[in-house]
């Protein structure tokens, strides 16, 4: 019998080449004053910021620019946000970038409306007044935050990332351009796509997953691997629109699954090892399904060897230019117990999504394979 399916999506999406240019004046719906949040400099060196500068200028919309959201987000980059915006009285918040910019926009919308420090927000539905809605556009092929519930961001004083998770922080529209994506550098395009092949499979793999979801695991599955190594060696547009796509997809799934261990055990790396984060998944990907495999998700990954092995991973990092190896890092036996421990706080959420828990002894083991 069919498990029951609750599935949520309240992103108005629009997807194709040159989408932005059409489609951005309809943020106007959505507030009056946008505020445009992006990363400190990727976004204007690629034109992008003037072309949606020249877009809102034609049509007389009145607009400010924050600039200087960091890659990794913190508590800190997140309040700044919010006083600019409170500053302009800015009342629409359009997140260009990656997963960064879309991440702080979320919890900067919260901030705006609420009193309270962005660590009392931290988990469940936990701030009381609507925060200001988001307009998404990703220029980056891997996060899928254009669709999702969440804000990671990391809150130093625990020394963890953190989640905001409210269905009120889901962006309002999302403008997939594959044109906003066409100057990713090689690097990125490896390391978000395979974040997004991560949210998919980590999905697939969750209690959470019902049937609706796998089908959108399993396409975005095979777009990413179908598409990523042409992507990341041609950097041509019609394969890097197909990761897009596959993010997209991969998106849907964990705004209703959640992620499970790979992205608990990568936090570490990329807290200690400023890592990239889906770097650091696509490193962990392999190494965590051989360990599922054989600790109570063996039928689980036998449907997903059905569309790919998890020795073709190894294969994919190796071609896209990720690491097989930790040692590759310079990470070191003396680091393994460290980072067990920092899976063992990162996978907390995780663990409600998964069919048990991992203890520390068994990241060690995990961790050791991986050097
Ligand atoms: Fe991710």
């Amino acid at each position: 019998m069919l498990k029951t399916i609750r599935f949520f999506l309240p992103t108005k999406i629009i997807f194709g080449e040159d989408t932005i240019h059409d489609f951005l004046p309809e943020i106007s719906r959505y507030g009056k004053i946008p505020l445009i949040v992006t990363g400190r400099s990727s976004v204007r060196k690629s034109g992008l910021l003037d072309s949606i500068t020249d877009i809102l200028n034609r049509k007389h919309i009145t607009f400010h620019i924050y600039e200087g959201v960091s890659p990794e987000p913190s508590v800190d980059d997140c309040m700044k946000v919010a006083q600019f915006a409170i500053r302009c009285n800015a009342d629409v918040l359009v997140a260009v970038g990656g997963g960064s910019a879309m991440d702080v926009a979320k919890a900067a919308g919260v901030l705006v409306k609420n009193t309270g420090s962005l660590q009392g927000y931290f988990g469940e539905e936990k701030f009381k007044n609507d925060p200001l809605p988001i307009v998404a556009i990703p220029t980056t092929c891997g996060t899928g935050s254009e669709v999702t519930r969440y804000s990671v961001i990391i809150d130093w004083q625990s020394g963890t990332k953190k989640t905001i998770s409210s269905e009120r922080i889901i962006p309002k529209m999302a403008i997939l351009d594959p044109v906003a994506i066409k100057t990713l550098p090689p690097g990125i395009i490896a390391g978000t796509g395979m974040d997004a092949l991560c949210h998919a499979v980590e999905g697939f793999l969750s209690i959470k997953a019902n049937h609706l979801t796998k089908i959108f695991s399993r396409e975005a599955i095979t777009l990413i691997f179908d598409n990523i190594e042409k992507a990341v060696q041609q950097r041509k547009i019609e394969y890097l629109s197909t990761l897009l796509l596959g993010s997209l997809y991969a998106g849907f799934v964990i705004n209703h699954t959640g992620t499970i261990v790979v992205h608990g055990m990568a936090y570490g790396l990329t807290i200690r090892y400023q890592l990239h984060h889906g770097t650091a998944n696509a490193i962990c990907l392999p190494y965590a399904l051989e360990f599922l495999k054989n600790h109570g998700y063996e039928e689980e990954i036998h449907d997903l060897e059905k569309i790919f092995s998890i020795d073709s991973l190894f294969d994919i990092n190796k071609k896209i230019g990720i690491p097989v190896h930790l040692s590759e890092l310079g990470i070191q036996r003396e680091d393994v117990d460290v980072l067990a421990e920092m899976a063992v706080i990162g996978n907390e959420r995780a663990f409600r999504n998964m069919k048990m828990s991992i203890s520390k002894e068994e990241f060690v083991e995990i961790f050791s394979k991986m050097l």
